[in-house]
């Protein structure tokens, strides 16, 4: 297989074919994709004479008969100058910028199953198939074009493995720090890894929270014990960790420890944590005395900088 990796792929379906449900799965895979109608500026509505006009407010079947709606050629090539990239659009001059692209994939859909998906969509707004006509001259469009053409009611992973066959995604991988915006694709990614979780809220990845806290237990004015505890939470998860503890030799069994923990837990319990990990192999008595329990999710590895 030649995989190429510059290439410009657009896919074209009708309202309601699952175009930017499949573009915000692409993003949050990390591939370079695009929906066109929410990019702001970059379709207008025109008339009959090519003039430039506001879309009305309940706009009738007629209205749609008598207006297009038209991507802008020039903005969207420098659009795509950044690839692989992986365009979703419906306009009425797909015919105008097909030859743009290396892959061109028509999404198909019945009608009957954009009706009730839109149905879904819209609830009681919905007032039938707003472009119609040409959801119907857009079959013959992708015949004619010679579009691949996918059946839209497939599965979206199947799609997409289909729609990016030829995309070397690897070339389109880049590590960065999370923005605000990659918390959808944080979240996506949080099921993923704990799939019996139930749903709700948002991964906050541009703002986690990060606390730690060093508790130290005096005998008179020396210090005999310390605790060093950190807990995090973004949005999801909310966990505690106890770091570090130790109590001086000559001060063992007397409970100092006992209350270096507890006052931790009090602490990870007001700032809401779900969970407390400990790992400790010397301690783990002094820790189940405690309340603690084994964890039968982790076991832990570690990572030094010289190797072993
Ligand atoms: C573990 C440590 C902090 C305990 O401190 P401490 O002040 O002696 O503990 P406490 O007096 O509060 O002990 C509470 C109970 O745990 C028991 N206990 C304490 N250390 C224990 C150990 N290592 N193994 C098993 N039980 C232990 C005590 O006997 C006591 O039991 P009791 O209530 O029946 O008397 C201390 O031994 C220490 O600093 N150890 C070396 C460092 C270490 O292992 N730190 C933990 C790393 S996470």
């Amino acid at each position: 297989m030649i995989v190429v990796h510059d290439k410009a792929i657009l896919v074209v379906g009708a309202e309601g074919s699952g175009k930017t449900f499949l573009s915000s799965k692409l993003s949050a895979k990390g591939v370079n994709a695009i929906d066109t109608d929410s990019v702001s500026g970059l379709s207008k509505w025109i008339d009959m004479k090519g003039n430039k006009v506001r879309f009305p407010v309940r706009p009738s079947q007629k209205w749609f008969k008598t207006h297009k709606f038209c991507i802008d050629e020039k903005k969207l090539r420098v659009l795509i100058k950044k690839r692989p990239v992986v365009v979703f659009a419906l306009s009425h001059n797909i015919p105008e910028i097909t030859e743009m692209f290396d892959e061109i994939y028509y999404l198909k859909v019945s009608i009957k199953t954009l009706d009730k998906r839109l149905r879904k969509r819209d609830g009681k707004a919905y007032s039938g198939i707003r472009q119609l006509e040409y959801v119907k001259k857009l079959d013959t469009v992708a015949k004619k074009k010679g579009f691949t053409i996918l059946n839209g009611a497939s599965e979206p992973e199947v799609l997409l493995s289909v729609i990016t066959r030829h995309v070397n995604m690897e070339s389109n991988i880049t590590i960065s720090e999370a923005k605000r915006s990659d918390s959808y694709g944080v979240t996506d990614l949080y099921y993923e890894l704990y799939p019996k979780r139930q749903k709700g809220g948002i991964a906050k990845v541009g703002t986690p929270l990060l606390k730690s806290k060093t508790f130290v237990a005096r005998e008179g004015n020396k210090v005999v014990g310390f605790l060093l505890a950190t807990f995090t939470s973004y949005g999801k998860s909310r966990y505690g960790y106890i770091e570090e503890l130790v109590v001086t030799k000559k001060a063992r069994g007397k409970n100092i420890g006992s209350k270096l923990v507890k006052e931790a837990l009090a602490w990870e319990n007001e700032l809401g944590a779900e969970v407390v990990h400990v790992t400790t192999d010397d301690a783990q008595g002094f820790y189940k005395k405690i309340g603690f329990r084994n964890s039968t999710e982790n076991s832990w590895f570690l990572w030094t900088p010289k190797n072993p």
